[in-house]
């Protein structure tokens, strides 16, 4: 198996996530509620990943704050810790299915710590601390 190479392997790994993740029952139906449109999604998500494994991704020009869009999605439809839990599962086992490798890794590892945050993040938006 071969480690994550280019933006094109972030752009396959993402179409497969989120087929899984929109279709999922337990997370599925969030995305439904807040009406995700993937072909706006898509691009956004890629210099998401692209800007953290490789430096170029730019993410930073579409002016947003993952922490402030989920806090925002949060109050449309609560997220809860196994919201969460399932997302890295997802998104670990599609990782999984086709790279090895340090920026694998390193992906996983990112997603779990951003998921951590975003778990502080919105539970103090919405009061509940845990
Ligand atoms: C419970 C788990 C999660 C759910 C249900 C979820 C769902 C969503 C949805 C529906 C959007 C689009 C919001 C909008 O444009 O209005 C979004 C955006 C995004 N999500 Fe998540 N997400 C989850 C966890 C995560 C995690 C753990 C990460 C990162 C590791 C992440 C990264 C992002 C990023 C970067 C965006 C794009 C923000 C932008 O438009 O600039 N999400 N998410």
């Amino acid at each position: 198996m071969k480690d994550i190479e280019t933006r094109a392997d972030i752009d396959d790994l993402m179409n497969r996530f989120y087929a899984r993740a929109m279709t999922d029952e337990i997370i599925g139906c969030i995305f439904k509620t807040a009406k995700l449109d993937l072909k706006h999604h898509l691009p956004v998500i890629g210099d998401f990943w692209e800007t953290l494994l490789f430096g170029t991704g730019d993410y930073q020009r579409h002016g947003r704050n993952p922490l402030q869009v989920h806090a925002e999605l949060n109050l449309k439809t609560p997220l809860a810790f196994e919201h969460f839990e399932r997302w890295l599962e997802i998104f670990g086992e599609t990782v999984d299915e086709t790279f090895s490798g340090d920026r694998a890794d390193f992906i996983k590892l990112r997603a779990n710590a951003i998921a951590n945050r975003m778990l502080e993040y919105v539970s103090r938006a919405s009061g509940e601390l845990f």
